[in-house]
């Protein structure tokens, strides 16, 4: 039976894609293309020998979903499609609602005509907010304060309620820490439009000389160093962990599992791994903070263990190799065929 994934061609799902092919499943992504580049599909195939199916769609439009989930042969969706810049969500919340809660909606819908019950999504850390108490169990409170995480946590209990309806969804909600890293390959990995957001994009730009200087936001946190923590997870690892979830997501009706490393890693830690990784200079300038961040925040692991049997098994230093081994074979991304 084949697995849907939406936004299959983006960062995250292009490496889901390739763990479940490997795995022996067969999947149709399903993407607007909005933030991704078709040319991902032929790398896919280039790593896998097996060129995944794909249908441009939306995830807000209905008939399209119902018409490729049927035709597909379906029994399972892992929903990844979705906008997700913090500073954008800021100036355009009607979009990221539309995108993100309405796309959950209609797809939902889609499933509920076509008899598919279970569905894996992605979810993100900033669901919690400002921590109460670290590492982030999945029972913390939810106080998101972007209008990024309230779409996440508005389709989270959406979902929740689909899955208590007439005719119920199976789901399991995984909260992402940080996605970082690539395929071992350097055939599929993280390729942002303009300047990078992220910390970890932006440092491969810097090393490989497209961007001059890495600007830290922030030295003066209450952390080691003083600079930001995070939980930085390998997007392998984090691609194994919805293999997990797909396998037993029939099994309760509502699964919210998060999926870190249970490891805190400063910007400074981090920007030192990466220097050793590529063995290029990687300028600092120490910048003010920035706005709605959070000093340090990293996840409890231990609820991904116990239901989904699944960890973490790459550390900073393979996710820098990754990053670094992706960038210097594609100074510009997908363009780079
Ligand atoms: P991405 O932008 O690389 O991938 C998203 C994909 O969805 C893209 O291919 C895009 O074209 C597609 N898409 C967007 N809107 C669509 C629509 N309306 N219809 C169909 N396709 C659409 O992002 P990613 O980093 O791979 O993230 C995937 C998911 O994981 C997102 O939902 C994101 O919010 C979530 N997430 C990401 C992170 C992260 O740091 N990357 C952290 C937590 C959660
Ligand atoms: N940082 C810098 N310089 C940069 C970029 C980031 O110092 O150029 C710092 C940030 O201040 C923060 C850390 O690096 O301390 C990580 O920042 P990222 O932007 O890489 O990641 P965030 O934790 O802010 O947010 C990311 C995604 C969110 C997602 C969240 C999940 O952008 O969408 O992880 O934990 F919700």
């Amino acid at each position: 039976m084949t697995v849907m994934i939406t936004g299959g061609a983006g960062f995250i799902g292009s490496h889901i894609c390739v763990e479940l092919i490997q795995a022996g499943r067969k999947v149709v992504i399903f993407d607007n293309f909005c933030n991704s580049h078709p040319e991902v599909i032929n790398r896919i195939r280039r790593i896998t020998g097996t060129a995944p199916d794909a249908v441009r769609g939306d995830v807000r439009d209905v008939q399209a979903l119902i018409s490729a989930l049927s035709a597909h042969g379906c029994s399972s969706v892992i929903h990844l499609a979705g906008l997700k810049s913090v500073a954008d969500s800021v100036s355009n919340p009607a979009e990221y609602y539309d995108c993100n809660v309405v796309g959950t909606l209609r797809l939902s819908q889609a499933m509920q005509q076509t008899g598919v019950r279970n569905i894996v999504f992605s979810s993100s850390a900033t669901v919690y907010g400002e921590p109460d108490v670290l590492p982030l169990r999945e029972d913390h409170k939810l106080a998101p304060f972007s209008p990024y995480g309230r779409t996440k946590m508005l389709a989270e209990e959406l979902l929740g309620d689909m899955a208590h309806s007439q005719s119920p969804l199976n789901v399991a909600i995984l909260r992402y820490f940080n996605p970082v890293g690539c395929h071992e390959s350097g055939l599929i990995g993280e390729d942002p439009n303009g300047i990078p957001n992220n910390l970890m994009p932006h440092i491969s730009r810097v090393a490989i000389g497209q961007l001059p200087v890495l600007n830290i936001y922030g030295n003066d946190y209450p952390t080691s160093d003083g600079t930001g923590i995070r939980d930085y997870v390998h997007v392998v690892d984090l691609a194994a962990g919805h293999i997990a979830a797909l396998d037993c997501v029939d099994r309760q009706r509502v699964l919210k599992v998060n999926l870190g490393t249970g490891q805190g890693t400063s910007v400074l830690e981090l920007v030192d791994a990466y220097t050793r990784a590529s063995g290029k200079m990687i300028p600092i300038t120490f910048a003010p903070r920035r706005l709605g961040d959070i000093a340090s925040y990293y996840a409890s692991a231990e609820l991904a263990a116990d239901v989904l049997g699944w960890h973490a098994k790459r550390g900073i230093a393979e996710m820098c190799r990754d990053a670094w081994n992706w960038q210097r074979k594609n100074p510009n991304g997908y363009l780079d065929q």
